[in-house]
Formats: structure tokens, C-alpha cells, sequence
């Protein structure tokens, strides 16, 4: 997704964003934790830069028409017979209709209803940050990381109640994963070894307001959340008799507990930081004001390069890269 911001306006309170974004790809590519690895250890699914490559170095705001890049993980149904089916993602209710997949991504202040009244820094050219760790393995780690929840969906307005992991029944409307990533940055660091310890979560559970950031990382920024709705509705049938779970993330994980997000910055100019600096909500932040954004069509229409060529639709025996 594109934003570009007006020129004029500066306003005492600020805003809350929230837009969907299409997917651009499908691939085994992860430039922030595996850099240059073609393919990555494991599928994700990519939405917002159309520049995404194997390795995104330092400013990316000027590369490719969409720039900020945001990924997840991929989610799979597995058969009783073992066979693998990747879920698809469908968009979200509160969006412009015809959004292909993808995500809706928050940038938010203080909690969702109220868009707050502290100074919020926007992220820094060359700035990126991952959330949760694939190697998360027990639940009381997962229930640790209030900002990485699951929702079993009655349709898709449901939101409660979040789940430190997967549903362990058939959901009618789906399932989403909800990314909260920290908002407290140590105010020098635009990345740190692990992708993490620059930044500190003061994350609630579902959007409720945070604590206050820490002395070692006391710039307040954006919180940044991402919600993905998986259509699980094709697979309802195929519940596995001994009634486990048959979901898993595309890094094996058949408990969910090691749900993660990766977040790469590539606004232009200082357009998140005029929209931080304004008092919109949402919907109310389009249309010049201050934010432009791109229509459906053009969002649809952004699309990144595949560079790893594997098949990943259709049942297969295996996960993409992953000898399970
Ligand atoms: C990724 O894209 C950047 C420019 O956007 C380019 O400099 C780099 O060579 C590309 N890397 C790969 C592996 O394609
Ligand atoms: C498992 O079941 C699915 C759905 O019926 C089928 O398409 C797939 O071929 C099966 N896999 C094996 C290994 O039998």
C-alpha cells in the first residue's frame, strides 16, 4: 500500500490508521530475518512493497511504487491422511470491498477508540522489526506475548474471545491472527541482531490501551498491528476425527504458539509522521486528509517478482521447505 501525504497540515492530536493491504505474494522470501536466502526456510505470505525481494537494504521508501513491506506466516489445514492445503486469506469486513486477501494494517495510538494525545514518533527510513519467534514452544511462552493472538470466528466481526493459540473446534467464519508488534523504540537503533531488543511491547490484549514505554526505550511510536482472516470454511468437513486441531503455520507449528510478523518501513517522506502528527480516525484519514491512498484496483495490481518457483497451491505432501 501506497500513502502520500499533503503538504499542509499539522495538527496538536493525532491519528489512527487502518487500511487493508492486498497480498502481493506467496513465496519462501524473508529479507529481515534470512536475508539474501532464496528460499527462506519457510512460506510467508507478503503484503504492501512491490519491491520485495531476498535482500531489502537500508531506505526502501523510494523503491517500487508500494513500499512499506509487511509478512506473516502462511496457514495450512492438515488432513487426517497427512496430505497439506494452504488456507486462503479473505479480506476483512470493515474495508472497501475487493481487497485480493492480504491484511489490515493499524497504525494506532493509544488503544482503538480513542486516538490518544501523546507525541507519537513515526518509524525511520531504513527501520524494520520482527514480533514472536517461530521457536516459541509452550503455551505459557505463548500467553506471554499478549500483542500474538488467535480469534475463532463466528463471521467477521468477531473479535473476542483472543486465544494465545489455535481453536480446538471448527470456527464457522474462519480463523484470524492478529500481529501486535512493541511501540517503545530505544531511539537509536533502526534493527538489533535478534530484530527485537530495539524495541519494547507494552502491548495489551486486544487493543487495549498500553503502559507507559520504559527509560531504556522511551520513544513512544506507532502501534502497529496486523489482522489476517484465514478461510477455513472449505475444511469444516475434513475435521479430524480424534478431534485435534488440524491447522498448522507454514514452520510447522500445530499449536500456533510461535506465531510471528515481520514489519520493513517504507513510507514516503515524512507522510506517517504528518499522519501521526493529525487527528483522524481510519476512514477519516483518506481523501487528502491527510493521507492519499491507492484504490482497490491499484492495490490489487501491485504484485512482487517470484523468485522462488515451488508449487504451493493444491494438496501436498509436505510443507514448503519443511521435511513435515
Ligand atoms: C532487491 O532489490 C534491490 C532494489 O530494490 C536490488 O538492489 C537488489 O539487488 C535486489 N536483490 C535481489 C536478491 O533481487
Ligand atoms: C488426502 O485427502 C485429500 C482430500 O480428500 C486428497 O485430495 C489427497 O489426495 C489425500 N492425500 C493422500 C495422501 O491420500
Amino acid at each position: 500500500m501506497r500513502w502520500t501525504s499533503l503538504a499542509t497540515l499539522v495538527a496538536p492530536a493525532q491519528a489512527a490508521l487502518r487500511f487493508g493491504c492486498s497480498t502481493v505474494s506467496i513465496q519462501r522470501l524473508d529479507p529481515v530475518v534470512e536475508p539474501g536466502s532464496i528460499p527462506s526456510a519457510h512460506l510467508h505470505q507478503i503484503v504492501g512493497g512491490n519491491a520485495f525481494n531476498a535482500s531489502m537494504n537500508g531506505d526502501i521508501g523510494n523503491q517500487g511504487t508500494c513500499t512499506t513491506a509487511y509478512w506473516t506466516a502462511v496457514m495450512f489445514f492438515k488432513h487426517e491422511n497427512g496430505s497439506y492445503k494452504k488456507v486462503p486469506i479473505m479480506p476483512n469486513a470493515a474495508l472497501p470491498n475487493g481487497i485480493n486477501g492480504g491484511m489490515t494494517v493499524y497504525y494506532t495510538q493509544k488503544d482503538f477508540n480513542n486516538n490518544g494525545n501523546q507525541k507519537i514518533t513515526a518509524f525511520k527510513p531504513g527501520f524494520r522489526m520482527t514480533v514472536g519467534s517461530p521457536t516459541t514452544s509452550s503455551l505459557d511462552q505463548a500467553k506471554g506475548h499478549a500483542g500474538l493472538r488467535f480469534v475463532c470466528l463466528s463471521d467477521k466481526n468477531t473479535r473476542f474471545p483472543e486465544l494465545p493459540d489455535f481453536p480446538t473446534k471448527p470456527c464457522k467464519g474462519g480463523i484470524m491472527t492478529v500481529h501486535h508488534f512493541p511501540s517503545c523504540w530505544d531511539g537509536k537503533n533502526l534493527d538489533s541482531p535478534d530484530h527485537q531488543s530495539h524495541m519494547y511491547s507494552t502491548t495489551k490484549e486486544a487493543f487495549a490501551e498500553a503502559g507507559p514505554c520504559p527509560s531504556t526505550h522511551p520513544v513512544r511510536m506507532p502501534q502497529l498491528a496486523y489482522e489476517t482472516l484465514w478461510d477455513t470454511a472449505q475444511f469444516a468437513n475434513m475435521w479430524p476425527k480424534d478431534g485435534k486441531n488440524p491447522f498448522v503455520l507454514s514452520f510447522g507449528d500445530e499449536h500456533g504458539y510461535g506465531t510471528h510478523a515481520d514489519y520493513m518501513f517504507g513510507w514516503k517522506g515524512d507522510s506517517l509522521q504528518k499522519a501521526m502528527d493529525d487527528k483522524c480516525m481510519f476512514n477519516a484519514c483518506e481523501n487528502g486528509k491527510p493521507l492519499k491512498s491507492q484504490n482497490v484496483a491499484a492495490m490489487n495490481a501491485c504484485a512482487a517478482k517470484k523468485t522462488v518457483t515451488e508449487n504451493i497451491d493444491g494438496w501436498m505432501d509436505k510443507l514448503p521447505g519443511m521435511n513435515m
